[in-house]
């Protein structure tokens, strides 16, 4: 209680009106594709331009757009989220980024198995310094839905509002014909640069923005493919988003579209829906990373307005999970203390946890045990990985994924194949928690 009325002091404190052109709200929530300015590309390249920049985020708290508080964070190409890049597989990502802040930064692209030298860990290359050049290459292999952020400074650049998606589809599957939304959800709150526990703002259901926007809504005219990324730095999406099938995951589309009740997405997180129209509200259940679903009210994110469309006809390939191979060649135990926020895995805290080292080309299972009292994303950098079992409960189709929620004392069994070498990160996406050490390394070596 005594919590609550001290946030809601602070932000009465910070709360001014703001008076948002109309021109900028509706050019905001439909996000730019990158544009003709900075792209080029051909069958070989795609090409685009960034620059991370400082901005004022006007963030409004209301869909009236008139009153709202202002933030002073970043953005890449003077949006957040960043105009969306889209490719297409088998072309190379080249991104010539400039950094136009006063701090270093590095872009991270969450899901892609870049090159060490371009996966944005500081140990890999230096940070890019303020006015410094970075030229990123990177072939793209993999289809997803992709992100990208920094991973310097992590959790308080990513909050000052440095985060976009990549899109890497196969033009020739039935779903790419639809047309295409992107939604990136972050909670958003007055004092935005402070990220330590303290300051968290998981409990207020005022901040939920798509898009930088309050309770925006969407027209749809015919089925609509919509990209969804969980942006936040610790809040937990839980969405009850009616009339729409799950088509997809974070590496791609799915082999069958999968009926939902309520869709979890875990900091870090993505997935692909196709939505089927219909007047309605996308509804937020709050949900605690302490214990699941709360007792708040749920409240509207988003609304969709369009005819009810028929379900078209898509194709189902029946994927079934790989059988586990019911041995185990790594064990990450996840454990540790909300109140003081230290986090640990197998005991020590990064840089102190015993690396996992896999010879490349090698398969094997990981295992990720969770025996805190929060749930915690658990993100591999640099390779993918297949679900094979959630306590021992195999997934319903083939889940292949780069983060993967691991639920308050649960077990989750991961297939990996080691087939890029380097030192990946392998963190809790909850970003406070990898800074204050659920972090550690798994390298993929060739020779000794
Ligand atoms: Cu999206 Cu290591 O992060
Ligand atoms: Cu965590």
């Amino acid at each position: 209680m005594i919590y609550l009325f001290f946030l809601s002091c602070t932000e009465q404190s910070r709360i001014r009106d703001t008076y948002l052109e109309e021109e900028e709200i509706t050019q905001n929530i439909l996000l730019p594709w990158a544009t003709e300015s900075n792209i080029s590309q051909d069958d070989q390249y795609v090409r685009f331009e960034m620059r991370a920049q400082r901005k004022v985020h006007k963030i409004p708290l209301n869909d009236e757009f008139d009153v709202g508080f202002e933030v002073e964070g970043y953005a890449y190409n003077d949006l957040t989220p960043s105009p969306v890049l889209i490719a297409k597989k088998g072309q190379t990502l080249k991104v010539d980024f400039f950094n136009d802040l006063d701090a270093p930064t590095t872009i991270h692209w969450h899901g892609i198995k870049s090159p060490e030298s371009m996966d944005g860990v500081p140990y890999a290359h230096e940070p890019v310094g303020p006015e410094e050049f970075f030229n990123i290459e990177i072939p793209l292999e993999q289809e997803g839905t992709f992100w990208f952020h920094p991973h310097y400074d992590t959790a308080r650049q990513v909050d000052m509002g440095l985060y976009g998606m990549l899109i890497v589809e196969d033009q020739e599957h039935p779903i790419a014909k639809y047309p295409k939304r992107f939604l990136l959800f972050d909670d958003w709150k007055p004092d935005q640069v402070s990220v330590d526990v303290e300051h968290s703002h998981l409990y207020e259901d005022g901040h939920w923005l798509v898009n930088q926007h309050h309770q925006p809504k969407i027209e749809v005219e015919e089925p609509t493919v919509f990209h969804v990324v969980n942006a936040s730095n610790q809040g937990y999406l839980n969405m009850h988003w009616p009339n729409a099938l799950w088509v997809g995951g974070e590496q791609g589309y799915w082999g069958t579209p999968a009926i939902f009740e309520h869709l979890l997405l875990a900091p870090g997180e993505r997935a692909v829906l196709l939505d089927l129209g219909g007047e309605k509200d996308v509804v937020m259940q709050p949900y605690s990373n302490h214990g699941g679903t709360t007792w708040e009210e749920p409240f509207n994110l988003f609304s969709i307005e369009g005819d009810v469309f028929e379900q078209p006809s898509l194709p189902t390939i029946i994927e079934p999970p790989t059988p586990d191979p019911q041995s185990t060649d790594a064990v990450l135990v996840f454990q540790g203390n909300p109140y003081t926020n230290s986090w640990y895995i197998n005991g020590a805290q990064f840089p102190d946890v015993e690396p996992i080292r896999w010879k490349y080309g090698h398969t094997g299972v990981l295992e990720v045990r969770n025996l805190s009292p929060t749930e915690h994303p658990f993100h591999l950098h640099g390779l993918v990985f297949e679900v094979l079992s959630v306590d021992g409960v195999p997934p319903e189709q083939r889940q292949i994924e780069d983060t993967v929620n691991v639920g308050i004392y649960q077990t989750v069994r991961l297939l990996i194949t080691a087939d890029n070498i380097g030192q990946w990160m392998a963190h809790c996406h909850i970003l406070p928690h990898g800074d204050e050490g659920m972090m550690t390394i798994f390298e993929v070596y060739d020779e000794e």
